[in-house]
C-alpha cells in the first residue's frame, strides 16, 4: 500500500480521543467522483460533480435495497452499505483552467481516497434519549449548495473548512482566505433530530432538526423528538498541492478553490447520506457504543478486544479500494477543465448561484441533465480484464491456499515475471486446454479443470483479488490466497464479460 495513503489514515485515527462515544466509518476510498446525486436529483445527472463513497450499489435511481444489494463498500464496516457524498473541489487556475483538488489517498496508481464519518453518540443533557438507527430508505443532506455568504445559524454552524497545518488547525465558514500548509477538511455536522415517521422530505431536510441551540448535543426539538446518531463527515482535500501557484501576493482575495457547484466562497459545502445499514446491527451500536467509560464502549472501535462482536470491520484496505464504479455521465471529473462539468459558472450571490444557467455558457455539448439515466447491473465486485476474444469469461475472484491448492492434482501452474491475464489463458491453452485459468498475487497463473464448490467465487462477497498484475498495472490478478478466475466459454456458448461496465483503461468491474 502506498504509504502516503496509510499516513493519512493514521492521521484521521488518532482524532479518536480515547474519551469518544460512538463510533467511526473509515471510508478507505471513494466509489467515483460523478455527477450524481440520487437524493436531489433522482435518475438524472445532478447539477455538479460529487465525491462518492459507500456500498456500489450507488446509482442514479436507488433506494435502500440496491444500497443493501451492494457488493463492496469503499469503507470499513462491512454491516454498513450507505453512501456518502460531498461535492468534489477544483483549483481555478490564473489562466482559467480549473484542476482537481485531491482528497488525501489519492494516488497515481489509481487509489482514491476517501473520508471519514463519524458516529457521534451526542446526547447532551438527556443521557436518557435513545438513539434510534436510520430506519431503512432514510436519507438527509445538510448544508445549502446555493448559499454563498456566512451565517452564525445553523447552517453556519454546521459546515466549516478547517485550515490545517501552519498556526494550528483553525475552522473557517468557506474557503479559508489563506494558504492551508496541510490542506483544508470539509467538515459537516449532519441533523441528529428525526420526526419519528418520514425517511425523506420534499427538500430532504424537513424530517430531520439539529438539536435546540447546538448543532450537537443538545435536545431535540418536540417537532423532532427521536435522537439519531450526530454524523460528522470529514473530507480532506490536498489543497497544499497548489500552494506555489496561487494568484499575485495577496494574502486574502486571491482564495483560487472552488466547490464543483461554481461555488468560490465555500458557504455552499454540503453532505449528502443515503442509509444502506443492516437496521438491527445499527441498533445494536447505538446500544453498545454509547460511552466508552463503561466496558462496552471500546467495542466498537477496530483494535480493541471483541469489536467484531458489535461491527464487523474490514481490515484489507485492498477491498475497499477495489470497490470502484464506472463512469455514468462519460465526464472526466479529474481532467483539467474549461468550465466546471454540468455548466456552473462562479457564482457569488445566492441569487445568480439559484438562476437558471444561461444558454450561452452552455458548452458545445449539451449535457443530458433531463435524461432518465439508466441504472446498471450491480456489478459482483473486483475488476476483470475482458477476454472474451480468447473465448474465456471471467467468472469472479476465487479462493485459493497455498498449503492446499484449489487446482490440485495434474493441474499446471507457471510463475511469470510480466504476467497478465492473457498470458496465463494462453499457458493454460497450451498445456492441455484447460477448462480455468486463474491468476494470483501478480506473477502466478494456475490451470485446472474442477472447480471445487468451496473454492468458488461468492457472488456478492467483498472480495481480494486487488492486485496489479506484473505484466499490466492495469489488470487485476488475484490478491494473497485468491484468484482472479477465467474460465474456457466453449465455442457454443456465449462469453459473458459485462462489456456495459467496460472502463476508460480497458478495465471491467464484474
Ligand atoms: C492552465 O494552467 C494549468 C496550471 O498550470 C495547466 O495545467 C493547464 O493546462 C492550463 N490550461 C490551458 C488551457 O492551457
Ligand atoms: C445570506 O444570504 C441570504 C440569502 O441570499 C440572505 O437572506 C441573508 O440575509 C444573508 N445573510 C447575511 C449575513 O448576509
Ligand atoms: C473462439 O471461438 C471461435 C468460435 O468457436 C473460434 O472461431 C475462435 O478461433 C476462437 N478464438 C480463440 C482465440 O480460440
Amino acid at each position: 500500500m502506498p504509504s502516503s495513503l496509510l499516513f493519512g489514515l493514521a492521521a484521521s485515527l488518532s482524532l479518536a480521543v480515547p474519551a469518544y462515544a460512538g463510533f467511526q466509518v473509515q471510508c478507505f476510498s471513494r466509489l467515483f467522483d460523478e455527477r450524481l446525486d440520487p437524493i436531489v436529483n433522482p435518475g438524472k445527472l445532478s447539477g455538479h460533480v460529487h465525491v462518492i463513497s459507500g456500498g456500489n450499489g450507488f446509482a442514479a435511481t436507488m433506494d435502500f435495497d440496491r444500497a443493501r444489494a451492494s457488493t463492496c463498500t469503499t469503507c470499513n464496516v462491512r454491516d454498513d452499505l450507505s453512501n456518502y457524498w460531498t461535492p468534489k473541489m477544483y483549483f481555478h487556475a490564473q489562466n482559467g483552467s480549473f484542476l482537481p483538488v485531491p482528497i488525501v489517498g489519492d494516488n497515481q496508481y489509481g487509489n482514491m481516497g476517501g473520508m471519514v464519518i463519524y458516529y457521534n453518540d451526542n446526547r447532551g443533557d438527556v443521557p436518557t434519549d435513545t438513539i434510534h438507527p436510520f430506519p431503512p430508505n432514510f436519507r438527509m443532506l445538510a448544508g445549502n449548495p446555493f448559499k454563498r455568504n456566512v451565517t452564525t445559524d445553523e447552517a453556519g454552524q454546521a459546515v466549516h473548512m478547517k485550515c490545517l497545518g501552519d498556526g494550528g488547525n483553525v475552522n473557517y465558514p468557506g474557503f479559508p482566505l489563506r494558504k492551508c500548509s496541510g490542506g483544508i477538511r470539509a467538515e459537516v455536522v449532519m441533523p441528529s433530530c428525526w420526526d419519528g415517521v418520514n425517511v425523506d422530505s420534499p427538500d430532504h431536510k424537513a424530517h430531520v432538526a439539529y438539536p435546540v441551540g447546538a448543532v450537537e448535543g443538545g435536545r431535540c426539538p418536540p417537532t423532532h423528538p427521536k435522537r439519531l446518531f450526530s454524523m460528522f463527515y470529514e473530507v480532506t482535500y490536498s489543497t497544499e498541492v497548489f500552494q506555489d501557484m496561487w494568484p499575485g501576493s495577496g494574502s486574502g482575495s486571491g482564495q483560487p478553490f472552488v466547490l464543483s457547484s461554481g461555488d468560490p466562497v465555500g458557504t455552499g459545502f454540503h453532505a449528502d447520506f443515503l442509509n444502506g445499514w443492516d437496521v438491527a446491527v445499527l441498533a445494536n451500536a447505538a446500544a453498545s457504543c454509547q460511552n466508552t467509560l463503561t466496558p462496552n464502549g471500546n467495542r466498537c472501535q477496530p483494535g480493541y478486544t471483541g469489536a467484531d462482536k458489535v461491527l464487523r470491520h474490514m481490515t484489507d484496505q485492498g477491498e475497499a479500494f477495489a470497490c470502484k464504479l464506472p463512469s455514468v455521465s462519460g465526464e472526466r471529473p479529474n481532467d483539467v477543465l474549461d468550465t466546471l462539468l454540468g455548466c456552473n459558472p462562479l457564482t457569488d450571490t445566492e441569487a445568480a448561484a439559484r438562476a437558471p444557467t444561461s444558454a450561452s455558457t452552455s458548452p458545445s455539448t449539451p449535457t443530458p441533465t433531463s435524461t432518465t439515466l439508466a441504472n446498471v447491473p450491480l456489478p459482483g465486485g473486483g475488476s476483470f480484464t475482458d477476454t472474451t476474444p480468447l473465448n474465456f469469461s471471467y467468472i469472479g475472484c476465487a479462493a485459493d491456499d497455498p498449503a492446499a491448492r484449489t487446482f490440485a492434482a495434474g493441474s499446471k501452474w507457471v510463475a511469470l515475471a510480466d504476467m497478465t491475464v492473457q498470458k496465463c489463458i494462453a499457458f493454460c491453452r497450451s498445456s492441455g486446454n484447460y477448462a480455468f485459468a486463474g491468476v494470483e498475487w501478480g506473477s502466478e497463473c494456475f490451470c485446472g479443470n474442477a472447480l471445487p464448490a468451496d473454492r468458488a467465487p461468492a457472488p456478492g462477497a467483498v472480495n481480494k483479488c486487488v492486485k496489479p498484475c506484473n505484466g499490466d498495472g492495469e489488470q487485476t490478478c488475484g490478491g494473497g490466497g485468491a484468484m482472479s478466475l477465467y474460465k474456457a466459454c466453449g465455442a457454443a456458448q456465449e462469453c459473458v464479460n459485462q462489456p456495459v461496465l467496460r472502463r476508460r483503461r480497458g478495465l471491467l468491474f464484474a
